[in-house]
């Protein structure tokens, strides 16, 4: 059910769980300070209890309530309203907020939505806790229609802010020690870009900082990755060969004739094939990094959509670098199967 902003402000204060919009993807939120609506999110997720939830705020003011922020760290806060999560220490051990939310860590994942509807419900309910709004471990949602697919007779609404512009969800760092920083998950925020504002980007190695037992797995074997933002279907993600991507894909759909396969693509060149749909992601005029801005954007979209009509969704994988290295991490979760060679 599609909700205005002012019921759900109302339904949030009375201990309900409603999905909202912001730039990255949909949240699901409750009042982080209700324990009992915090669980709602963890029972309508299926979410696992030891997976703790990001808190999202209106303003710095309202994140130095509840965490401490170093000044060393103080350049960061340039990225907000945006999509960058800190996780910060908690400013008080008997905080109001409920336990759950954390997940027994003594660190908030705190972040500033930039998204005018939602900022204008977080200046009356705040903090809000919200994972994305999906069934755990599936596709996350950038529409409302996204969110009722999944969770509509789980939540008391949906706040339609129209589909999230930016479409993956957000950088999630751990400061360290002071300017250095480790990324717990690569998004928008690149560390390109935390560099050129002076910070330092630990590197990959020191698993002791990553977040659950899952992400574990994922970082230290990358053929046991977690199961993630998987859509309904197989997705098969192809290595990337240059010069030979028209070739692999070829290969790939004589191999698999007797499927309904759907290429999902965004390259600048056109690619033909008789023998699968080819579905565009992005404008094949554009440079890469646009390209890979618009095939962000329509990723989680266009998973949810073509594994209603398709036996299977296959993509090659980006390039790694700027964008491209938060796709290939949702890809690398998302994908059932990671084909090296044909
Ligand atoms: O863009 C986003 O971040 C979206 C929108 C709704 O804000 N939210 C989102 O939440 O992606 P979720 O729960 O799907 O992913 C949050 C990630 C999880 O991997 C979680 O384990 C980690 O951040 N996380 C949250 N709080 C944490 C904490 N206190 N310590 C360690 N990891 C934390
Ligand atoms: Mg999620």
């Amino acid at each position: 059910m599609i909700i205005t902003v002012e019921k759900a402000i109302s339904l949030l204060k009375s201990g309900e769980i409603v999905a909202i919009p912001t730039e990255t993807v949909y949240g699901l939120a409750a009042l982080a300070t209700d324990e009992s609506a915090v669980q709602k999110i963890f029972t309508a997720k299926n979410r696992p209890a030891n997976n703790p939830l990001i808190c999202h705020f209106a303003s710095i003011d309202q994140i130095l309530e509840f965490t401490v922020l170093r000044p060393e760290l103080m350049a960061l806060t340039e990225f907000w309203p945006g999509p960058l999560t800190l996780l910060l220490p908690l400013k008080d051990k008997f905080s109001k907020l409920s336990k759950t939310v954390t997940a027994g860590s003594e660190r908030l994942g705190v972040r500033i939505p930039n998204h005018e509807l939602t900022l204008s419900i977080l200046k009356q309910a705040y903090p809000l806790a919200a994972p994305s709004a999906n069934i755990s471990g599936r596709t996350s949602s950038v529409t409302a229609a996204n969110v009722e697919q999944q969770l509509a007779d789980r939540i008391s609404g949906v706040v339609d802010g129209g589909k999230s512009s930016t479409g993956l969800e957000s950088t999630v760092l751990l400061p360290i020690k002071d300017k250095e920083l480790k990324i717990l998950r690569p998004g928008m925020i690149t560390s390109e870009m935390l560099i050129e504002k002076g910070f330092k980007i630990a590197p990959d190695s020191n698993l002791e900082f990553t977040l659950s037992s899952d992400d574990k797995v994922g970082l230290l074997s990358p053929g046991l990755l977690p199961v993630h933002y998987r859509p309904k279907v197989p997705l098969i993600l192809l290595k990337r060969v240059p010069g030979k991507i028209q070739q692999t894909v070829n290969r790939y759909a004589k191999e698999n004739s007797s499927k309904r396969i759907c290429l999902l693509w965004y390259e600048d060149f056109e690619l033909n094939s008789t023998e699968l749909t080819v579905i565009r992601l992005s404008s094949a005029k554009s440079n890469l990094q646009a390209r890979y801005l618009e095939l962000a954007s329509n990723l989680y979209a266009s998973l949810l959509e073509y594994e209603k009509d398709f036996e299977e969704l296959v993509i090659i994988e980006p390039e790694d670098q700027a964008t491209g290295v938060a796709i290939n991490d949702r890809l690398k979760r998302a994908a059932s199967r990671y084909i090296e060679s044909l």
